[in-house]
């Protein structure tokens, strides 16, 4: 396909987006503009500057300052502004359904209260399902890189959001931060009725992913490319139709792979597994779920029926009613029949 031909088919696709940070969407245009409001100095004295520290060279080096940046975050104004830039922006990209993770520790350990929280992403969410017409689900993220307690603290302070909370998720440092450390408040989790994901083998090891499964008991994997190193496990993933959310842009920036032809996502796809295609923290990583799709099949020269597949299996993976799930599932295909 010429590249003009592909990035409208990939704007034409009605997507799902499964795998992204709040937080990693907080474009450096409105992190000044919200700075300047709340009276915070920036450590970079222009947009520009701010965007060329945007240079990773591992998984740690952007949370380092995806965390500061978060800093500027105060008011329930400030997180509803950055839910509804992300939602305007992915509105544009003809995506329908999202399910977002926001990471509460990052903010409640600066003195932010938890309702301030969520109230303004609520807000934004619902206003972006009337308006917008994208339905959504949100995700609360334990940070692996703290304690279990601080994380049971986190789900005592959710508990009376918990009607606008649809499942809990581990992200941060992955290396040193295994699955095992967090069994407890997962398994405390699932028995107030949230959904278990977490984020498993993106730098981690194969073994992660597999207690991510056994142990917190997780229905979804974030990221997962590991798992290609244990064809059991690919095994396991196939025949429980696990699904993967992939972040093509993250892994090239975070040097999860070194280029795109690199990304396992076509071998994934061959074996029968469930993958899908996100954007992660796209102000950071450059690009949204249009750009994610389009870097990744330009580069592992994808073809119409494996674009389908992927956005069909995002609908597959997310957490809709199986009616709902349908219906996008042949919005889809009646696109793809369309296209000449
Ligand atoms: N938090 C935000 N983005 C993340 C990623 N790619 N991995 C782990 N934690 C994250
Ligand atoms: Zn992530």
């Amino acid at each position: 396909m010429k590249s003009l031909d592909l990035q409208k088919t990939i704007q034409g696709i009605p997507k799902a987006e499964l795998h992204l940070h709040l937080e990693g969407s907080f474009e450096p245009e409105l992190m000044f503009e919200m700075a300047k409001r709340n009276n915070i100095a920036l450590d970079y004295d222009s947009i520009d500057s701010l965007k060329k520290a945007y240079q990773f060279n591992n998984l740690q080096e952007f949370l380092d300052i995806y965390y500061t940046g978060a800093q500027v975050l105060i008011h329930e104004q400030d997180f509803y502004d950055l839910t509804w830039a992300y939602l305007t922006k992915v509105h544009s990209q003809n995506v329908v359904h999202v399910e977002v993770f926001f990471d509460p520790q990052t903010h409640t350990d600066r003195g932010i209260e938890f309702d301030v929280i969520i109230k303004g992403i609520y807000k934004a969410l619902e206003k972006g399902k009337v308006e917008l017409n994208i339905s959504y689900k949100l995700i609360m993220s334990y940070l692996r890189h703290l304690s279990e307690a601080a994380a049971f603290e986190t789900l005592e302070s959710s508990i009376p959001f918990k009607e606008l909370i649809d499942g809990v998720g581990l992200d941060s440092s992955e290396k040193g931060n295994p699955p095992s450390k967090f069994v407890k408040v997962f398994e405390a989790s699932a028995n107030h009725g949230y959904k278990l994901v977490a984020h498993a083998g993106e730098e981690g090891p194969a073994d992660y992913i597999w207690e991510a499964l056994d142990l917190l008991k997780v229905i979804r994997i974030d990221h997962g490319n590991r798992c290609l190193d244990d064809e059991a496990l690919v095994q396991r993933l196939v025949e429980k139709k696990i699904p993967l959310t992939l972040c093509p842009l993250s892994n090239l920036e975070l040097k999860v792979i070194q280029k795109m032809e690199d990304h396992p996502l076509v071998e994934m796809l061959s074996k029968g597994i469930l993958a899908t295609i996100h954007s992660d923290d796209p102000a950071y990583f450059g690009g949204y779920m249009n750009e994610n799709y389009y870097e990744t099949a330009k580069a592992l020269n994808l073809n119409k029926e494996q674009l389908m597949q992927l956005a069909i299996n995002a609908f597959e993976a997310s957490w809709l009613s199986s009616e709902v799930k349908e219906k996008h599932i042949s919005a889809v295909k009646n696109y793809f029949n369309s296209l000449s």
